[in-house]
């Protein structure tokens, strides 16, 4: 072999060796960019819940609790930092504290479907009053009203919870009925209200029912809202519940009702999208 063909034999190497290094590289850089892509949390970890920025006067100070059943939101769940407030927004985001037990309870002087001063009856003072007051203003315009199911402690609503997700499995019991520390039954400002006779009490066909139609009308005069109404089930996370209602003072309720808004919406906080 000549030189000039020494010379060439050589080149050749050294580029087959750059060739060889270069691609090394390549296919290094390729391989380190897809692990980090396809990096996964270690199994069993739960990703952090947000605190909710809803602007409601119950500020959220901490993350909701992982391990729980799902609330149909993801488990953005926060704790509630302020239940007592009045204007308290309770859903499937905002849980009260698991021991929250409000501190005014008594009981309204309205006719309940059962005879026994028993948690059910009870209320907060202030919700108290303005009920006296909504049923002596509907018994004026000659409707009869009747508490059905007021206060309840976070054990009854557990109970209540956990016996119709057995009746009805998980997934529709959560359109209906609010996970133990969700319910705004809990914070005693809640009531279930039908008719005297009782027919329909927190069933759908109260729906269109005179006192029904009358709620609708006159509840925020006494500071009370319907809290699920129809069509809403996406912003409130639950069906249409004509009976529920929810006394927020009359500030807030006239102003919910005027702008045929939720509470959800008042406070701009995320839809629950159940
Ligand atoms: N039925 C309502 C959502 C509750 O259980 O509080
Ligand atoms: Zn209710």
């Amino acid at each position: 072999m000549n030189r000039s063909s020494k010379m060439k034999a050589r080149r050749r190497r050294t580029l087959f060796f750059a060739v060889v290094i270069i691609a090394v590289l390549i296919v290094g850089f390729l391989v380190t960019k897809y692990e980090d892509t396809t990096a996964q949390a270690p199994e069993g970890t739960v990703a952090p819940p947000k605190a909710t920025d809803a602007a409601a006067p119950a500020e959220t100070d901490k993350p909701g609790e992982a391990g729980k059943p799902s609330n149909g939101s993801g488990g953005e769940r926060a704790v509630i930092a302020q239940p007592e407030s009045i204007a308290v927004l309770v859903n499937k985001q905002n849980m009260l504290p698991d021991d929250y037990k409000p501190s005014d309870l008594v009981y309204p002087d309205v006719p309940f479907l059962f005879k026994d001063k028993i948690d059910k009856r009870k209320m907060r003072s202030e919700a108290a009053g303005a009920l006296e007051e909504m049923f002596d203003g509907a018994k004026a315009d000659g409707i009869r009203l009747a508490g059905v199911s007021a206060y309840r402690s976070h054990t009854t609503q557990k109970s209540l919870f956990d016996g119709y997700v057995k009746k009805d499995g998980l997934e529709k019991a959560m359109t209906y009925s609010a996970y133990p520390g969700t319910s705004e039954h809990e914070t005693g400002l809640a009531i279930d209200v039908s008719g005297s006779d009782g027919k329909c009490a927190a069933t759908d066909c109260f729906a269109g029912t005179p006192e029904a139609e009358w709620l609708a009308g006159h509840a925020a005069e006494y500071g009370f809202i319907i809290r699920y109404p129809q069509g809403q089930e996406s912003i409130t996370g639950y069906k249409y519940e004509p009976w529920h209602l929810r006394y927020v003072g009359k500030e807030i309720a006239s102003d919910i009702a005027s702008r045929g808004i939720t509470l959800e919406e008042y406070f701009d906080a995320v839809p629950v999208n159940n």
